[in-house]
């Protein structure tokens, strides 16, 4: 059935969990659509070691070119030891999702940390410190070290190198979208750098300095990523939106994941100026735990909420399928990485599918509730 306000969604489930937690968001995404009258038509196209296998590369240019065409692109993971050895660093997953999201220009890349009611135990966090939490890191994307001139020349000594460059308009664009996103929050803005040591970290400060004159009402202040390391375990709910580059901001992220209480919470958006957002769950392919049925989905459905928002213009669904998260989660349900901490009465531990069915049925009761509350 093709609604009146039908969209395409290009889903690139990848390897691992991928596949798992994808279908999991997808579900999310028909429920809260469908008691909107909303469609989505999802293209499945192969991406990662998936589309190595297939076609001998990781992102076909098919995949490509319907990415580029699509309302937004769903994304679980890419990658595993099957392809981490013999293969040419351009030819591993990992190099097809680097030209996915350079192809796409999705320069900033959004990771929301949030204290939610399982990250009281899941985390290793004193509940105290952990209160509060809500931030969220803009970790800029297609630029610095990932995608810098890089090398190995025959020696001896063999000498190998990687090379951070970043151009002014990089910086600028990706730190004007974090200074938009605090001036709608509570107006702070950490940039994080090694300005200590690294020049475009230098040159990157001076940037936040000068797009500073034009937010004068968000708070700035500067952090060392060392620094910033200890100061997200440390004290997290004092902070609003962090700004970094690209591979700080992957490490950061990481450590951010278990502030939470798990890597399978997180979820991410990636946009740039126009053409449509990437939307991913910030763990990887989860060799260790695939095809088991206990991959964490929320971190992909969350995703996908944020896709609605972003990029479907579908607001009351983002809210729908992000209000079911809560519920699920106040109602004790628990992936096993959410459960890992001391016994908790009332915690019932469940599996990938479960989760999303759960979600699914809160996401499609929230959806209906919303659309009678807006009848006039
Ligand atoms: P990972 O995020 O896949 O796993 C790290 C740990 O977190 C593992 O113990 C895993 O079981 C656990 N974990 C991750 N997601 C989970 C979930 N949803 N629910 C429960 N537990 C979860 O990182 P890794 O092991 O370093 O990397 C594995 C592969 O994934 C590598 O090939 C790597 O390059 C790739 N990777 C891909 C992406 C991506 O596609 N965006 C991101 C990170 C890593
Ligand atoms: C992530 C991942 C990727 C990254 C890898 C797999 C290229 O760690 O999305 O966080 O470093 O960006
Ligand atoms: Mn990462």
């Amino acid at each position: 059935m093709k609604g009146v306000d039908g969209r395409t969604v290009v889903v690139l489930e990848g390897d691992g969990i991928g596949p798992e937690v994808t279908r999991e968001a997808r579900k999310a995404v028909e429920a809260a659509a469908q008691a909107g009258g909303r469609t989505v038509a999802w293209r499945l196209l192969p991406f990662g070691g998936q589309a190595i296998d297939q076609t001998g590369v990781p992102l076909p240019e098919t995949t490509l070119i319907a990415s580029q065409a699509a309302d937004a692109v769903l994304l679980g993971a890419v990658g595993g030891p099957k392809w981490d050895r013999g293969l040419p660093p351009e030819r591993r997953p990992e190099a097809g999702l680097l030209a996915l999201r350079r192809g796409l220009g999705v320069y900033a890349n959004l990771r929301p940390i949030r204290a939610v009611t399982a990250s009281r135990t899941a985390s290793p966090l004193r509940p105290e410190i952990l209160e509060g939490t809500d931030l969220m890191v803009v970790r800029e994307l297609t630029g610095g070290l990932y995608f810098g001139p890089r090398g190995r020349q025959p020696g001896p000594p063999v000498r190998s190198y990687d090379t951070m460059v970043y151009t002014e308009e990089e910086i600028e664009r990706v730190v004007r979208l974090a200074f938009r996103l605090a001036a709608g929050r509570r107006r702070r803005l950490t940039s994080v750098d090694k300005a200590n040591i690294l020049e475009t970290s230098r040159h990157w400060r001076e940037t936040v300095e000068r797009v500073s004159r034009e937010y004068p009402d968000v708070a700035v202040d500067h952090l060392y990523v060392d620094a910033a390391a200890m100061e997200l375990v440390r004290r997290p709910a004092t902070f609003d939106v962090v700004v970094t580059e690209n591979l700080m901001g992957d490490i950061l992220t990481d450590l951010g994941a278990v502030v939470a209480g798990s890597i399978g919470l997180l979820p991410s958006a990636s946009l740039g100026d126009n053409g449509p957002g990437l939307y991913e769950p910030i763990h990887g392919s989860a060799p260790d735990i695939a095809g088991r049925g206990v991959a964490n989905p929320l971190g992909a459905i969350l995703s996908a909420a944020l896709m609605c928002r972003l990029s479907l213009g579908w607001p009351e669904a983002a809210a729908a399928i992000e209000a079911a998260v809560d519920r699920v989660l106040n109602q004790g349900y628990r992936t096993p990485d959410l459960a890992r901490g001391p016994a908790e009465p009332g915690i019932r531990v469940v599996g990938t599918q479960e989760m999303g069915n759960l979600v699914a049925q809160e996401a499609a009761a929230a959806a209906v509730g919303g659309e009678i509350l807006a009848q006039p």
